[in-house]
């Protein structure tokens, strides 16, 4: 049997202390409403609604975007939880089956819990965990193993208080059911707010079946109110990545530093050494080396590539046994062939490096193509910007650039040909050319003698 979602994301999140409505809070890059959406997914929800009230227009914004295909519903006071639920009534007018309810701020959810809570037997199931320090999350008062109700701490007494067993928000109704009974529940609590857990009274007033579910893992469903546990619960995410990593067989060293994002993909025998950060849709393939205080964003490394440390590199394409570094700076559309090599304070920024092109020490390059086997010597600057425009360096194959060469562009330079160290190359060069465009050196025979002699002489008068 199928099941459907819906998703609590409309609150404020007033622990925040934000502008940015609670759910869109990152973990690692995405917002926490980005994985309880993709839990739900991949549980095999047939449909997910999401309820948006506060800021809807960034809530949406975000939704529209990565998840085009999740409906909303709009909450336009934020009277509570129940209430919110309420709001997507009209979807599930004609719906027979069962709707998993889950709020918005649980991020670490899993898809199994999700699934199993959808085919719990029953009217409704609800799941549990349990906390030493349940400060916050409603309470679940039991008698014997059924539960009678659950309170929310504003309501509780202070023995309810002592309960370690607590609602984790996340409930599997029988839908029909559901949106009668929240037509039943009122604001007559601390709060004035209609609280959702509250339809658990009312189901059980009716003698509709209430089944408890129980997680060891309270982790995994923990609620994040504020920024310390918006930190606590990126932790958590971060471990479970870097676990999922290594058990495919990429080896990480010092893992507590390897922030790596959720999207990120490693190949196997790939090792890495934290403090790292990998972001975005960061594709690593096999046996490659990254070393540590590096960063990579967007990027597409091949297999057998050496990252040394010290490297950022964002929106780059590094193809197969090339490699970077230490201390390179990669920019957006930065391609580096086969065997390429960007070395020690390099900067590089939409430059086309062919085959085994070596640029090892002290260069920027930026707006160029670089052809096969050139090497481009210490200190080379493409001089791609005349303080108006942007404009573009081609160097050819198996060129010798000199070093401190500068390349005014837009310029050109042919096959084979070699510039001499120093030079400022403004002129298009021919195939097999040498250019030296720099002062001609006057050597005066003796003269090193003379001046030495004269300035003895000055420093003896004063
Ligand atoms: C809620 C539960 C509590 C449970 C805890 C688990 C209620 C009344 N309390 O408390 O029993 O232990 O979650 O984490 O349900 N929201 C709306 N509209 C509203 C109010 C809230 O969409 O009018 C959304 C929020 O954006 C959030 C979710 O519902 O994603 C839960 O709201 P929150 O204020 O965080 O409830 P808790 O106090 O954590
Ligand atoms: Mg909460």
């Amino acid at each position: 049997m199928g099941f459907k979602v819906i998703i609590l994301a409309a609150g404020k999140g007033t622990r925040f202390k934000s502008e940015l409505p609670k759910v869109l809070h990152k973990i690692l890059g995405k917002p926490m409403l980005w994985f309880v959406i993709k839990a739900v997914q991949k549980s095999g929800a047939e449909e997910v609604v999401t309820v948006v009230g506060h800021k809807k227009e960034l809530v949406e914004g975000f939704l529209k975007k990565d998840f085009p295909e999740v409906k909303t519903v709009y909450q336009e006071e934020q009277l509570g939880t129940g209430h919110a639920v309420m709001c997507a009534e009209e979807i599930f007018r004609n719906y027979k089956g069962k709707v998993v309810v889950v709020n918005g701020d649980t991020p670490l959810i899993n898809a199994e819990d999700i699934k199993a809570l959808a085919e719990t037997e029953g009217d409704m199931a609800v799941l549990t965990s349990r906390t030493e320090n349940p400060t916050g999350y409603g309470r679940v008062v039991r008698d014997g193993g059924e539960i009678l109700k659950i309170v929310e701490e504003k309501d509780a007494t202070p023995e309810e208080k002592e309960i370690k067993e607590i609602n984790t928000g996340i409930y599997a109704f029988d839908s029909q059911k559901l949106f009668s009974a929240l037509k039943e529940i009122d604001n007559n609590n601390a709060q004035k707010e209609y609280y959702l857990p509250d339809v658990l009274k009312v189901f059980k007033s009716k003698g509709y079946a209430v089944v408890p579910v129980f997680t060891e893992d309270f982790e995994s469903v923990m609620g994040v109110n504020n920024r310390y546990e918006l930190s606590k619960a990126e932790e958590i995410m971060k471990a479970r990545i870097v676990k999922d990593l290594q058990l495919k067989g990429v080896t990480i060293h010092n893992p507590h530093s390897a922030y790596i994002e959720p999207e990120v993909e490693i190949g196997k025998d790939t090792e890495i050494f934290a403090p790292i950060y990998i972001k975005g849709k960061t594709k690593i393939g096999e046996n490659c080396h990254i070393g540590p205080f590096t960063e990579i964003e967007d990027t597409t490394v091949e297999s057998n590539v050496k990252i040394e440390s010290y490297c950022w590199i964002k929106g780059s394409v590094l193809k197969e046994s090339s490699s970077v570094g230490p201390f390179a700076k990669l920019r957006p559309g930065t391609v580096l062939e086969e065997g390429a090599k960007v070395g020690t304070f390099v900067e590089t920024k939409n430059a086309h490096l062919e085959r085994n092109v070596k640029a090892n020490h002290l260069s920027y390059l930026g707006d160029c193509h670089i052809g096969e086997n050139t090497n481009v010597g210490a200190g080379t600057i493409t001089c791609n910007y005349d303080g108006f425009n942007k404009w573009r360096t081609e160097i050819g194959k198996n060129v010798f650039v000199g070093s401190n060469t500068l390349f005014v562009a837009p310029v050109k330079v042919e096959d084979n040909a070699i510039t001499g160290a120093g030079s400022v190359i403004t002129k298009d060069v021919p195939e097999n050319t040498l250019a030296i465009a720099r002062a001609r050196q006057v050597n005066l025979e003796g003269k090193a003698k003379s001046v030495r002699e004269k300035n003895k002489q000055k420093r003896k008068k004063s």
